[in-house]
């Protein structure tokens, strides 16, 4: 909940400033308190009236606005707010911001506050990833600002990639973090991600084709709702999220160590795809090709890591998530494999080729746990990722 916080609410001159309007709603159904301002170009997407009505405060738009500033000045207006958020953050507006520049209302409430900010980043995909806006990206973040997204996705402009503006719940997931009001404040969670190598020499190894983003997109939901994560990743294709402690690793017997050293935890989900055997005697040197012979390969098992955690008998998590990637008969065998690794739930999932799940965006999952089978529909992983961690807010709650 966020009764009695005050936001103030900086609206941005992009088209995603109409889920801005959402927001306002579910910050509001929460009981903040939500001061407006829009940018001039922000009112080019947005009505000013509909902010204001749907805020219940009048919008301020306006640097030069005698009447206001007689009644409350700007400086005052950033610093009677808890958190400034700024929703949509343009790539324009992260400029000005990175520079210090004062010429609006927005930019002057952002360089003369002493309170966090957050933005909701919302821009074409080129836009996001030019050196020009990544340089300004790690200027505000030295500065202490904190972002949430931008998601991946298509996009109004017809292009498809990471600057899709985060989806207003997850704005106010990272409000509530932001504040500590999220609903696993003080709760801490393990995360493992990714897939592992396994050596064969110091050059070649044996890996799958996972690409750490469920994974990746499930911390950073557990994050944002204010718990305490340590997120454990093999070679994954995805960056990992920021704010939580992340430990790389390479191997499932490395990440076996990391998941042990990181506990006690609450929860624990163990979304990496782990190879289930590594190569017996992995050579020191790189294997040498040579006429006619094909090296020997031979395999050991890994340690079951899901398994060795949900069986522990002191110190158990109160929750152990597992995931099952199956091409055949999903449901039964992830029941099975529920029972025999002795986890709370699995989140079971079709990676046959055909579904595009395994390396691709979205996800199509069966959630059983011991009161049965929920089939979810199909969304995108951090769709299916929020959800979760809802879940598991509530079990711990
Ligand atoms: O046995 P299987 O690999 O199908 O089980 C999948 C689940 O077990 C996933 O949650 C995965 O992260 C976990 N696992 C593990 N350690 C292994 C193999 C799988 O933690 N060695």
């Amino acid at each position: 909940m966020l009764t009695g916080k005050r936001i103030l609410l900086i609206i941005g001159g992009g088209i995603a400033a109409y889920k801005t309007l959402e927001l306002i709603r579910r910050l509001r159904e929460r009981g903040a308190e939500v001061m407006p301002v829009m940018t001039e170009a922000a009112a080019q997407f947005v009505t000013p009236m509909s902010v204001t009505a749907l805020a219940g405060h009048p919008v301020h738009r306006d640097l030069f606005d005698l009447g206001t500033e007689a009644e409350m000045g700007h400086i005052q207006l950033s610093r009677s707010a808890d958190l400034l958020v700024v929703a949509p953050a343009t790539a324009h507006l992260m400029a000005r911001m990175a520079q210090g520049l004062a010429d609006d209302l927005a930019t002057t409430l952002l360089l003369a506050t002493d309170t966090p900010v957050l933005l909701a980043p919302a821009m074409n995909v080129r836009m996001w990833e030019h050196p020009a806006t990544q340089r300004n990206l790690g200027t505000l973040q030295s500065d202490g600002v904190r972002f949430v997204g931008p998601n991946a996705g298509d996009m109004a402009c017809g292009e498809h990639g990471l600057g899709r503006m985060a989806e207003p719940l997850e704005i106010v997931a990272a409000i509530e973090a932001q504040l500590g009001a999220g609903p696993l404040k003080g709760k801490r969670v393990l995360v493992t991600s990714g897939p592992t190598h396994e050596a064969i020499d110091p050059v070649r190894y044996i890996a799958n084709r996972s690409s750490g983003a469920q994974g990746t997109a499930i911390a950073a939901a557990v994050a944002a709702l204010g718990a305490e994560v340590t997120f454990v990743t093999g070679p994954a294709d995805v960056a990992p999220p920021s704010g939580v402690t992340v430990i790389p690793v390479e191997t499932a017997q490395q990440m076996f160590d990391a998941v042990h050293g990181a506990l006690p935890v609450e929860a624990a989900v163990f979304a990496a795809a782990v190879a289930d055997w590594k190569v017996d005697g992995a050579s020191d040197q790189k294997i040498k090709k040579e006429a006619g012979g094909l090296p020997p390969l031979s395999f050991t098992e890994n340690p079951d890591i899901l398994a060795s955690v949900a069986q522990m008998t002191t110190g158990r998590p109160a929750l152990v998530v597992g995931f099952a990637a199956e091409t055949t008969d999903v449901i039964a065998h992830a029941t099975a494999k529920r029972a025999r690794k002795g986890c709370d739930w699995i989140v079971a999932n079709d990676v046959s080729p055909a579904t595009g799940i395994m390396g691709g965006r979205e996800n199509a999952v069966h959630l059983i746990s011991d009161s049965g089978v929920e089939d979810w529909p199909r969304m995108a992983k951090d769709a299916v990722a929020q959800r979760l961690a809802a879940r598991i807010a509530e079990a711990l709650a």
